[in-house]
């Protein structure tokens, strides 16, 4: 019984890798970027200044993944990321993500779009 038991988490775990297997650029060894360890940093240094509970910004308070997953998913956090320096609702304004942070960003959009 125990032999199935790895056999089949053996099994899981390899369709799950395959799955994933074009490269979107980042270093997780299964190819999944995971919000927390990934994103949330990101977050936290670029745009919590402006969007946390009290300076809500644009009345947007962004509260932590589910807010996340829903602005990439409505297509709105892409946008403001790649919108010219010079517009104003370009996202974080005034300053600009470093490449890496942004492409991070944009392959964790892809990802939770897929
Ligand atoms: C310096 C303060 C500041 C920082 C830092 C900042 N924002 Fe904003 N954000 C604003 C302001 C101000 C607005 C309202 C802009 C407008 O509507 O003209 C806004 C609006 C937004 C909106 C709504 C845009 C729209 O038009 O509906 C999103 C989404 C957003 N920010 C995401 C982010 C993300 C993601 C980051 C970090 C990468 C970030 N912001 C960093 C100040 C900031």
């Amino acid at each position: 019984m125990k032999k199935i038991l790895y056999l089949f988490s053996f099994v899981a775990l390899f369709s799950c890798s395959s799955e994933n297997e074009e490269d979107k650029h980042n270093d997780e060894p299964n190819g999944q970027l995971s919000y927390q360890v990934d994103i949330a940093p990101i977050i936290q240094s670029n745009c919590m200044v402006c969007h946390n509970a009290q300076a809500a910004s644009g009345g947007l308070v962004i509260d932590g993944e589910t807010s996340m997953v829903a602005m990439a998913q409505s297509g709105l956090l892409e946008e403001v990321l790649l919108l010219p320096p010079n517009n104003p609702r370009k996202m974080p304004p005034g300053f600009n993500l470093s490449s890496a942070d942004l492409n991070r960003l944009l392959a964790w959009i892809v990802q939770v779009n897929e």
